[in-house]
């Protein structure tokens, strides 16, 4: 099979991105309102892009009928968020979390998870995530106004908070206690137990 873009249908398009581009992390992200009510939504366009200064980018993209999604038009009015870890224990959450609720009705309520205050930033972290990254928006680069098309939100991270229970001897995340979680094509999802190590040479 082979797919002109410029030809293609785009949820085609999307699938043949989402089908392939596995496994993607998933940001978990918390944003408020100008009212300061809250909302959590889970992103797997995303990943890490630098350490000096930590840098994270995750894309919301256009709804398919070319609206801005709830999380999107947060940062771009409070310019904060926070990225939370979707770990194993929360998997049903994280999902739970990605339904279509009207601006304002929290998915915080909708999954019955509790969140706490950040330092840095507005926004809270959602108490149950072993990992938080508190975040200020660097930049949003919008890329196409088509349906399905993305948004950069490009996030610096000012303070992380990471549960002693999943670290190492060596004060690190330990992927085996972590257990964070991601995405791939279809509804299909995996875990990060089927580990293996190399050295770098
Ligand atoms: C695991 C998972 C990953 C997702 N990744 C993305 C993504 O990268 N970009 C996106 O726009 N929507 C993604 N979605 C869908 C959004 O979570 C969904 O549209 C959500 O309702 C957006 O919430 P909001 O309108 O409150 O921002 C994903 C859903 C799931 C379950």
């Amino acid at each position: 099979m082979q797919i002109d873009v410029s030809s293609a249908n785009v949820v085609d398009v999307y699938q043949a991105l989402v089908g392939v581009v596995t496994p993607r992390p998933i940001a978990w992200v918390t944003t408020i309102d100008r009212e300061g009510r809250v909302n959590l939504a889970p992103f797997s366009f995303f990943n890490a892009f630098g350490a000096n200064p930590p840098v994270v980018v995750f894309s919301p993209t256009l709804r398919r009928d070319g609206t801005k999604k709830d999380t999107l038009l947060n940062i771009e009015e409070t310019r904060e968020f926070v990225v939370n870890a979707a770990v194993a224990s929360l998997a049903e959450q994280v999902n739970q979390s990605s339904a279509e609720l009207p601006p304002g009705e929290s998915e915080i309520a909708l999954t019955g998870l509790h969140t706490v205050s950040s330092i840095k930033v507005k926004p809270p972290r959602v108490q149950e995530s072993p990992v938080n990254f508190e975040c200020k928006l660097m930049q949003i680069i919008p890329v196409g106004n088509g349906p399905i098309s993305g948004n950069l939100v490009i996030g610096e991270v000012v303070m992380i908070h990471i549960d002693d229970a999943v670290l190492d001897g060596k004060g690190r995340a330990d992927p085996r206690k972590l257990q964070t979680i991601a995405r791939l094509g279809g509804d299909f999802w995996c875990r990060t137990s089927d580990l293996f190590e190399q050295k770098r040479p």
